[in-house]
């Protein structure tokens, strides 16, 4: 998971100016406090007291991110259904300003690790957003051109249906708004969203292109 992406970009990055970056990017702390996750999700009666601690402790969220997990405006990203590793991943670059957005900062800040691993069991657990309420429809851009697009470029790491196996983020399910702007975001190296790997992926890509590909991943 988290891990194995770690050492393979320490291995590809060894030699680019991106590694500083990079490095900067993956405080310590958090290969541990995924581990301490993975052993919670592994046993049934703690994973499900982690579920109910998490669910109490998100009502501050709930006016942005819903009851459930889908969120109450397009620009805010559904946490439903999301990978629990990404999850606690992004909370944890919140808590240390690696991932800027105010409100989040602050929120996240005075959360514990126990809270942090709760809350991403907690929205993990939750079912994703229906696909038919989802405002694809109201998108501009091609769904077969950007399938294709996908399928060359995002499919290695983000998985044939948009959930893979390994620690990325989820894409199936989410909101169009907010892929877009993500997507924006890290072309436009973006100060508050800084991913290497994302950055140089999308670097390239056309407005025209990323909103076939957000009208794909309505599909899934
Ligand atoms: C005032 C509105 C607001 C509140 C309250 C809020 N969030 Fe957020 N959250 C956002 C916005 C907006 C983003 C996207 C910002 C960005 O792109 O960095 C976000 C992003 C996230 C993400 C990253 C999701 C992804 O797909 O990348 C997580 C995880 C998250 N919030 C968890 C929480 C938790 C847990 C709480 C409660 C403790 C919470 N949020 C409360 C507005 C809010
Ligand atoms: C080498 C692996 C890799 C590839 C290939 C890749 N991604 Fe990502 N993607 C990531 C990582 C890692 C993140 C989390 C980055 C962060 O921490 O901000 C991410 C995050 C995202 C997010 C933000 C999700 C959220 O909930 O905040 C979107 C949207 C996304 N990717 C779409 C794409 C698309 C579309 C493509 C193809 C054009 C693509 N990715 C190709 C690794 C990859």
């Amino acid at each position: 998971m988290y891990g194995v992406r770690s050492r393979l970009l320490g291995a590809l990055l060894a030699f680019s100016p991106l590694a500083a970056a990079v490095a900067h990017a993956q405080p310590a702390g958090i290969e541990a406090l995924q581990q301490n996750m993975r052993q919670i999700m592994s046993n049934p009666v703690l994973h499900a007291s982690a579920v109910r601690a998490g669910q109490e402790r998100a009502l501050l969220c709930t006016v942005c991110h819903g009851k459930d997990g889908i969120s109450t405006r397009d620009w805010i990203p559904n946490l439903a259904g999301q990978n629990p590793a990404f999850l606690l991943e992004q909370m944890h670059a919140y808590a240390h300003k690696l991932r800027i957005d105010m409100n989040m900062n602050k929120l996240i800040e005075s959360m514990s690790p126990e809270e942090l691993i709760n809350v991403a069991l907690f929205y993990a657990s939750q079912p994703l957003q229906a696909r038919t309420n989802l405002e694809r429809s109201e998108q501009p851009g091609d769904a077969a051109r950007g399938k294709r697009v996908y399928d060359a470029m995002c499919l290695r790491c983000h998985g044939p249906d948009g959930r893979d196996e390994k620690g990325y983020a989820w894409l199936a399910g989410q909101k169009s708004t907010y892929l877009r702007q993500s997507l924006e975001r890290y072309r436009n190296a973006d100060d508050g969203r800084i991913d290497p790997d994302m950055r140089q992926i999308v670097g390239g890509l056309s407005d025209e292109e990323i909103a076939n590909l957000v009208n794909f991943l309505g599909t899934l």
